[in-house]
């Protein structure tokens, strides 16, 4: 499904977030979302899957205005967040957890064989299934938490923080692991990872927000020869 994000504005209070807002995501595309920290990255993911009100603007999954719906709604219809910080049921196991991750789903026979599924992708989990989440690495728990929302069976992902603080093996694991999802199930992703580089190798389109506006879109190999992209993002490698 395609995601198309217009004109949306968000306040905290009398300070705005977001101002004007636009940005696509393509049925089946890989997007990036760049940004310093502070920039509004976390606010519009958490704004699209309803956890914050906008004050104006329209997020249209396919071809529904899901603004005005409920969290759970937009579940249902496709839309799921890996949140920063991964926020887990700590005292859960990661079954458990992966389980939470189908709670707005109506087709609950088909939701073993997605655990199944879930776990074919990410075959680490296969073994800590039984343990808690609380007792996991940050890249076991990012695994969960990845897991979780691919349980809610979502037909666009947004993927906030991905690799943060964790080992660069695992970072490479977890890219593979989302270009997969979204080649062999068409599950369009807007990622948001503090590795630009990596993010703008594994994305075709992206978006740079600089205090809650975007100030740069494009193919992500345009932006990454943009000579003001690499001094702000790319750094010196
Ligand atoms: N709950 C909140 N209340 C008030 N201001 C907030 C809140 N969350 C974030 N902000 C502010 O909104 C701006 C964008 O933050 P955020 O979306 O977290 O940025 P990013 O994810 O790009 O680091 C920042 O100035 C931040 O201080
Ligand atoms: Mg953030």
């Amino acid at each position: 499904m395609s995601l198309i994000v217009k004109g949306l504005n968000v306040l905290y209070g009398d300070s705005q977030a977001l101002w004007d807002v636009d940005l696509e995501i393509p049925n089946g595309g890989l997007v990036s979302l760049i940004g310093a920290n502070g920039a509004g990255k976390t606010t519009l993911m958490k704004t699209i899957v309803g956890l914050i009100l906008a004050r104006s603007g329209s997020v249209v999954l396919e071809d529904v205005d899901v603004l005005s719906l409920a969290p759970e709604r937009r579940v249902q219809l496709g839309l799921a967040l890996v949140p920063e910080g991964r926020r887990l049921f700590k005292g859960l196991t990661v079954q458990e957890n992966l389980l939470v991750g189908a709670y707005a789903r109506r087709d609950r026979q088909a939701i073993q064989q997605d655990l199944e599924k879930v776990v074919a992708y990410m075959p680490e989990l296969k073994s800590i299934l039984s343990r808690l989440a609380g007792d996991l690495s940050g890249g076991q728990q990012q695994m969960c938490a990845i897991g979780r929302a691919l349980m809610a069976k979502p037909r666009v992902l947004l993927v906030d923080e991905m690799s943060l603080g964790l080992a660069p093996v695992v970072v490479d694991r977890l890219a593979d692991t989302l270009q997969r999802v979204n080649q062999d199930e068409g599950i369009s992703i807007l990622i948001v990872e503090q590795d630009v580089e990596l993010s703008l190798s594994i994305s075709q389109t992206a978006y740079v927000l600089e205090t809650g506006r975007v100030v740069a879109s494009g193919t992500s190999s345009d932006l990454r020869n943009r000579e003001d992209i690499k001094a702000a993002y790319l750094g010196l490698h």
